[in-house]
């Protein structure tokens, strides 16, 4: 059932419900049959939704607060499983020879890891591995959200910045609400893991906004799942490293080395990373520059079906 679903991308097709690029299928067996380790470190999310931050605040929690192995880019220590299935860098030899084993090659490359594997993936739980998914394995699974306006028009940016959209903010939020963007849509795949959260104690579930409101605690619950300690002080001095202005500022979390190869490959337009960056505001309502009233009551009601009989709320 292959359709065009984007007008930014093309060439995306729906698997099991969710818009992924049609490369992503050559891919689909080998991560679904792939082995998860029982001390394996898993970051899921949708995009935008908190993911650079939780995968740094797992990194340094499981790593003892080894801030210096921490100067290692992030994507390095932590690899994006599908990141080969969604870029077909084949097309672009040139840009290929740039690029490392965690992006030409992402499945084999961490497939073959050893030791302590931390995996982000954007995949929803029906995608993912199936020791994920049927809870066999004691790998360590923290999933993030964060709510849709927020997500939203932070893909917006991402897009424009990182994937050539060229279209306005109105015509991706229909794609949006659509479930159109890469790995839509939103709803089932917050509230799928979320329902595998009350069951699972593997799964951790945290949102966007309570780490904005509460870091400290949210770093608190992360510690205790992940089933180590730390002490207040060095709780304090995780926190100061995950601000939003230290991640920012922290070449191994900002992306701007990507930001900078896509520029010199011509693949961003150039008046956009001379003003966007992928750590761009990190705030709770941060929608409201972007999104009409109209626009947020249309989020509210596309909202109401999906929650319906659920528990799942955000507090803002
Ligand atoms: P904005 O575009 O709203 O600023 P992801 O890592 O899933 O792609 O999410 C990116 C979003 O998380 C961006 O949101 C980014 O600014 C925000 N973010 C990243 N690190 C953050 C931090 N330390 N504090 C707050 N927000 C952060």
């Amino acid at each position: 059932n292959n359709q065009f679903i984007s007008s930014f991308r093309t060439g995306y097709i729906r698997c099991k419900g969710v818009c992924m690029p049609e490369y992503y299928k050559e891919f689909a067996e080998d991560i679904i049959n792939m082995d998860v380790r029982d001390d394996d470190v898993w970051v899921c999310s949708f995009p935008k939704t908190g993911t650079t931050w939780t995968q740094e605040m797992a990194w340094c929690i499981a790593n003892d607060l080894d801030f210096e192995g921490a100067k290692v880019f992030l994507p390095e220590r932590f690899p994006f499983l599908e990141h080969t299935p969604l870029f077909d860098y084949r097309k672009n030899p040139e840009m290929q020879q740039q690029l490392p084993p965690y992006v030409l090659n992402s499945v084999k490359h961490i497939s073959n890891l050893p030791g302590r594997r931390f995996i982000k993936a954007h995949l929803p739980l029906r995608l993912l591995p199936k020791k994920i998914q049927d809870g066999s394995t004691k790998a360590k699974v923290i999933y993030v959200t964060r709510n849709p306006k927020d997500t939203c028009v932070s893909y917006f940016h991402h897009c424009q910045l990182l994937e050539g959209y060229k279209g306005n903010f109105e015509d991706f939020f229909k794609i949006f609400l659509d479930g159109l963007v890469c790995f839509g849509p939103f709803w089932s795949h917050v509230l799928e893991f979320w329902e595998a959260s009350k069951t699972n104690p593997n799964i951790l579930f945290l949102k966007y906004e309570d780490m904005k409101k509460d870091l400290i605690s949210v770093i608190n619950r992360t510690t205790e799942f992940l089933n180590k300690k730390l002490s207040p002080d060095q709780i304090d001095i995780l926190a100061n490293h995950l601000s939003f202005e230290s991640m920012k500022n922290n070449r191994a979390t900002n992306y701007e080395v990507v930001v900078e190869i896509n520029k010199e490959n011509n693949l961003i337009d150039k008046d956009k990373c001379e003003t966007g960056s992928f750590m761009r505001s990190g705030k709770i309502g941060g929608w409201k520059a972007l999104m009409t009233n109209e626009m947020s009551d249309q989020i509210d009601l596309w909202s109401k079906q999906p929650l319906k009989g659920s528990d799942f709320s955000f507090s803002s």
